[in-house]
């Protein structure tokens, strides 16, 4: 029998993860909270669902039959709706609380993707799994809270994981050119601060891999990259002969802050190997 894997949240990656999941022989069902979007759903996945987690109505029945869960959430559509609350709170703790209740005890592998962005200012120091997230902020507090319901979730039948990703870059998501299209001009961000990246290719290939190999616990999905703001716009905008971008040296007061070097030594150390090292590298084909 073939293999049942769910992805709740067909977005940006939990799309292309599907297409990928069907292309290995896996039988998808894959959700989205808009009706507008059930066809391009149905072209997808073997069983398309309409599933807005937290809201009182959602059928997760599907849950049941499956033996890999991708969750793959992020408020997408308007902000008064759909808040960070709605989604990471009330969202997840719905998918946790209907897993929990699944009628089958087979065993399920259960992906969740959060985000990297959780470690907050660490001051550019080096982080890894071990190191505090900043919970001083509060998108950072409740992305914790998500996580670790999810990673509740381990139990004799299910092995959860985390994945905390880097910002996303690939098809559609051309980071660079966004970086370079501001060439020359002042951004109100801090040029000091390091982020973390990942390319949508990894990240596909990081939930096979923790699926794979049933792996649970927290997981930095990041690239090698582990440059500032400035470095990265100053590399991109040299290459093509461009003016720099104009960064802050300071924080504005209220802004979430990201400001880290993330290891990804945790993964790499069960034998992970990224595709894509950096933005600045060539994508293989
Ligand atoms: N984008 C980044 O740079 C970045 C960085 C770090 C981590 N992440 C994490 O990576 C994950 C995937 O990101 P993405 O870019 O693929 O997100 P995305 O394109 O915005 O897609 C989010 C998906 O979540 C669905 N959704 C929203 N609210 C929901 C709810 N209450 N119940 C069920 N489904 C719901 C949306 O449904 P519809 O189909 O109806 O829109 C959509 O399919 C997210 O968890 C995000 O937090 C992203």
């Amino acid at each position: 029998m073939s293999t049942r894997f769910g992805v709740i949240g067909c977005g940006y990656v939990g799309m292309s993860f599907a297409m990928f999941a069907r292309r290995r022989g896996f039988e998808v069902t894959g959700t989205t909270t808009s009706p507008m979007r059930l066809q391009e759903l149905c072209d997808v996945v073997d069983h398309p669902r309409i599933c807005r987690a937290g809201d009182p109505s959602a059928d997760f029945s599907f849950l049941d039959q499956l033996d890999g869960l991708l969750i793959a959430i992020a408020p997408t559509d308007s902000p008064e709706a759909n808040t960070y609350e709605n989604v990471f709170a009330s969202g997840v703790s719905a998918i946790v609380d209907a897993i929990s209740k699944r009628r089958s005890q087979k065993p399920l592998h259960v992906t969740y993707l959060s985000s990297a962005g959780v470690y907050g200012d660490q001051s550019g120091k080096m982080t890894n799994e071990l190191s505090l997230p900043d919970r001083s902020d509060p998108t950072n507090s409740l992305l914790v809270a998500a996580e670790e319901s999810v990673l509740s979730l381990n139990s004799k039948s299910i092995q959860a994981c985390v994945l905390r990703l880097g910002g996303i870059y690939g098809p559609g998501k051309d980071i660079q050119n966004h970086i370079k299209s501001a060439a020359g001009q002042h951004v109100a961000k801090n040029g000091n601060h390091r982020n973390a990246w990942v390319h949508l290719f990894d990240i596909i290939s990081g939930v096979f891999f923790c699926y794979d190999r049933k792996l649970d616990g927290i997981f930095n999905l990041v690239d090698e990259m582990q440059m500032s703001r400035r470095e990265l716009a100053n590399s991109l905008c040299e290459q093509d002969g461009l003016p720099p971008v104009i960064w802050e040296n300071h924080d504005r007061p209220g802004t979430r802050i990201f400001n880290a070097r993330v290891s990804n030594d945790r993964i790499k150390s069960h034998g992970f190997k990224f595709k894509v090292p950096s933005m600045m590298d060539q994508v293989p084909v």
